[in-house]
Order: structure tokens, then C-alpha cells, then sequence
């Protein structure tokens, strides 16, 4: 008896799009043995027809109809944000179809919604496209770690920032010509609010956290901060502590306090890590994310991020995913958010600054820098001290701290730029130690 076939519906036939159409289309004999059946696309909807008159007959724009059709198995949503990829998602579930997204944007704002409409109609809901493109990530923190209790991912999950803070790093340009190269090279968009502001980075922490700590964790609870201020300086300060500065998408598990109960920390943010840190050498348009879990210790994930072909690799592999379920009558993995940890907000979060600070050189200034550290509840690891001209009237002044509440390091350098003996405050960076067992120290 001939397999019936596993019949697609496409949402968007674009840069990622276009390519899961080719793959389907070149690799469909493999493709069909490892799933146990053949893949056939039945529509694709896209905006302007026009531009893909090579697909014929298989175009609408009425992808409303597309994904409540009788002949449609699974919908592959490529289209991005959050209208009307929301309402076609939700209808198509509802309809009893499976569904195969790379929207990060939509996961991470109403994931939950997406799942509970999966669940309610016994639909698959795969998503492996919108964390770290072709890297695979979520499936194994979903399944391979599922044994395992995970208390940290953290990592460089957008390549387009990545690029320019590698540039900045190795030829000492500035944000905005890093900028302009990555926008030249088609890294960055033209509008490249979303990666550059960490928006893009925050959807996937949010992601990942929600999975990692079965914990619903939406784009609205991530601390957010882009990399638009990274200054030479910047750069030059981290190099002086032996450390680069990458934009890092980190979600936590906190320990359990005598006054607070266990919890969640998701943040996006450039930092200072040690450049003898695994992630230290991801350069250019790369990701990397690095999980540690208490029984398996330290894992790294790295990989083409972006890209039509390489996040292709991972719808397709959503697609097969699939396509087993339905062939062996099952489905895959539910939502598992049993957890419902509290998500810190940033204030409370233990963090570590380097502060580099341009002050007067005399004496009692430095006693009163450290007196503010101090008044604050503010460790200081770290102080270095070097002249910088003025006849000697004047001194770089670099504090690294231990790890405190992010308030109170915030708060310290509020009063520090406020103080008369401090000229300026030239750069201030959190330092990220990634190996830490544990934060609250
Ligand atoms: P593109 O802009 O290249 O493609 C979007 C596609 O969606 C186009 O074909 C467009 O049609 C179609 N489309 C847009 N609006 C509608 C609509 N209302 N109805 C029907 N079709 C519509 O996007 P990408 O392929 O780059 O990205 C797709 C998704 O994949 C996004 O969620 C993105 O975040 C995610 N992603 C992308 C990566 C990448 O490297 N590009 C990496 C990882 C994830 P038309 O062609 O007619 O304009
Ligand atoms: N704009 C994203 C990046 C694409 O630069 O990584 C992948 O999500």
C-alpha cells in the first residue's frame, strides 16, 4: 500500500523559506526515507505573488484559507512577526495541524498560547529555527537534557552583533563603521534596530529560559540592553583585563535565599568575558551557547546562526520531527512549564561591574570611591590605577567588583559620576564569569 504523504502548507517563501522549498523539493527522496513518508507541498502564501511566478500554481495570498485546507498535514510558518503570523498559527492548530515555525518574535511574546492551542487539538508545535538558526538547541535542552536539571544557558545567539563587536575587537573600528560593513556585507538589516538593540537576542532568551527551567518566560520579562553604546573604549578596557566584550544572551536559575524563594534571570546585555573563554574565539556572523547542567556539567553549541540554508536545516528537521509523529501515530514533546519559577527583576540580579573612571589624582580620592562601593554594599575586587597627564593632576582609575545586586552596583556609579574628584566616568561594563557554579556569591 502507497505511504500517504505528509502534505505542507508554506507560510513565507523568503530567504529561510525559499530555501526549506529548494531543500524539499532536491532532497525529497532522502527526506521521504528518513520520515517514512514523502513531503508534498500543497500551497505557499506569500505577499506579492508576483515575485515568485516560478512557483505557479502552488501560490496564494490567502493564507487564512491555506491553513485550514482538508489537504494540509503541517503548516511551515517562515513569514516573522507577530500579525498575522499569530492568527494563522492559532487557526491551523486549531484545525488539528501540525506546526513548524522560525519566529522567534511570536514564540517568545505568546508561546504559551501557541502551545496550549497545540495541546487542546493533540497538534505538534516544533520551533528549533527561532533559537541559534541551524545550531541545533532546543531539542536537546527539551529532550536529550530532559534528565537533567539545567541552571544556566548562556551564549551569543545574534550574529549580526556579533559581527560588528568582532570587528571593533580586531581592527579597533568604530561602532558605526562596524555597523556599516555588517549592513554592506548583509548581515545587518537596513533597519537593524531589532539585532542591534538586543531585541532579537531577548526573544531567544526567552525561549531558551522558558525550556530550560520549564518556566513560561515571555520577551516582556528580559532585561534588555543593545550593544549602541559599545565604545573603542569599551573594547580597549576589556583588552586590558585580558577579556572581550560579547553581547550575551544569559538565562539563570537562582539559587533559593533565606528571603528569597528559587528563581529565573533572563537578561541580554554586552559584557566583559575572560578571552580564554570557549566563547571568547566566536567570531563574526557565529553563535554559540553554552549550557551547564548539574549532572552533565558544561556543554557548547556553536554554529551558523542566521542564514536561508542553515535555518532551513532546522525547519527540515522540525519537518521530519513531524512526519514520524504522524506515521507512528504519535506526537512530539508537549509544553512543560511545570515549574512556574518567579523571574527576578534585573535590580536584584547578582551582577559584576568594571567601572573605568577619569578622576582628580590626590589624596582621599580613592578612599572615597571605595567608601561608595562600600556604603552601597559593593565588594571591590579589583583596582587599578594609572596617570594620565595633566601634570599629574589626573588618574584612570579601573574598579572591578564582586558580584552584588545589580541596583546597588547601578546605584554606586550614579553617585561616583555625581562625585567632584570623579571627571568622567569612561566606561562601565558587567563582567560575566560563565564557569561560576552558581551566581549569588
Ligand atoms: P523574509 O522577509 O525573507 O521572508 C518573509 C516571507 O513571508 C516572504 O516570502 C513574504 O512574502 C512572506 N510574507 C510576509 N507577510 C506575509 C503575509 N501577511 N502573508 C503571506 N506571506 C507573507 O524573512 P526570513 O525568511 O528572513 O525570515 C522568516 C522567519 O524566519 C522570521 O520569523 C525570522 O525571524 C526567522 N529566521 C530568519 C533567519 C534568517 O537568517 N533570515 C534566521 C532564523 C530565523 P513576499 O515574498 O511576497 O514578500
Ligand atoms: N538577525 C538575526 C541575527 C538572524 O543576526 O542573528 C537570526 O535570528
Amino acid at each position: 500500500m502507497a505511504v500517504k504523504p505528509i502534505r505542507v502548507a508554506m507560510l513565507g517563501c523568503g530567504t529561510v523559506g525559499g530555501e526549506v522549498v529548494r531543500l524539499l523539493r532536491e532532497q525529497a527522496a532522502e527526506l521521504s526515507a528518513r520520515a517514512g513518508a514523502p513531503f508534498e507541498i500543497v500551497g505557499i502564501a506569500v505577499r506579492r505573488p508576483h515575485k515568485h511566478a516560478e512557483l505557479g500554481e502552488l501560490l496564494t495570498t490567502d493564507a487564512s484559507a491555506l491553513v485550514t485546507r482538508d489537504d494540509v498535514d503541517v503548516v511551515v510558518e517562515v513569514i516573522g512577526g507577530i500579525e498575522p503570523a499569530r492568527t494563522l498559527l492559532l487557526e491551523a492548530l486549531k484545525a488539528g495541524k501540525s506546526v513548524v515555525s522560525a519566529n522567534k518574535a511570536l514564540l517568545a511574546e505568546d508561546g504559551a498560547a501557541l502551545a496550549e492551542a497545540a495541546d487542546a487539538s493533540g497538534a505538534d508545535l516544533y520551533y528549533e529555527a527561532s533559537v541559534a538558526g541551524a545550531i541545533p538547541l532546543l531539542r536537546p535542552l527539551r529532550e536529550s537534557l530532559a534528565g537533567d536539571r539545567i541552571t544556566r544557558v548562556a551564549g551569543i545567539v545574534n550574529g549580526t552583533t556579533n559581527f560588528i563587536l568582532s570587528a571593533m575587537t580586531a581592527s579597533g573600528s568604530s561602532y558605526a563603521d562596524a555597523l556599516e560593513e555588517a549592513t554592506r556585507l548583509g548581515y545587518a538589516e537596513a533597519d537593524p534596530s531589532a539585532d542591534v538593540d538586543g531585541y532579537d537576542a531577548a526573544s531567544k532568551a526567552a525561549i531558551l529560559a522558558t525550556i530550560a527551567f520549564h518556566t513560561r518566560v515571555t520577551s516582556a520579562d528580559v532585561h534588555c540592553e543593545g550593544i549602541r553604546n559599545v565604545t573603542s573604549a569599551d573594547i580597549a578596557a576589556a583588552a586590558g583585563m585580558g577579556c572581550v566584550i560579547k553581547l550575551l544572551a544569559i538565562c539563570e536559575r537562582l539559587p533559593a535565599s533565606e528571603t528569597a524563594p528559587e528563581s529565573v534571570s533572563a537578561r541580554v546585555y554586552p559584557a566583559m568575558i575572560p578571552a580564554t573563554h570557549p566563547l571568547a574565539s566566536v567570531d563574526g556572523a557565529f553563535n554559540a551557547v553554552f549550557v551547564e547542567a548539574d549532572a552533565a556539567g558544561q556543554l557548547m553549541f556553536y554554529g551558523q546562526g542566521a542564514g536561508g540554508a542553515p535555518t532551513a536545516s532546522a525547519v527540515l528537521g522540525d519537518l521530519v520531527a513531524v512526519a514520524r509523529n504522524k506515521v507512528m501515530g504519535g506526537r512530539g514533546p508537549r509544553e512543560s512549564s511545570y515549574a512556574r519559577l518567579p523571574v527576578i527583576p534585573m535590580g536584584s540580579v547578582p551582577t559584576r561591574y568594571h567601572v573605568s573612571l577619569d578622576v582628580a589624582d590626590r589624596a582621599g580620592v580613592l578612599s572615597t570611591i571605595a567608601g561608595e562601593f562600600a556604603r552601597h554594599g559593593v565588594s571591590i575586587a579589583a583596582v587599578r590605577q594609572t596617570g594620565v597627564g595633566n601634570g599629574g593632576a589626573a588618574a584612570r582609575l579601573v574598579v572591578v567588583t564582586h558580584a552584588a545586586p545589580e541596583s546597588a552596583q547601578a546605584a554606586t556609579v550614579a553617585v561616583l559620576a555625581g562625585l567632584d574628584a570623579v571627571h568622567g566616568v569612561d566606561s562601565v561594563l558587567r563582567v560575566e564569569d560563565l564557569g561560576r557554579k552558581g551566581v549569588a556569591g
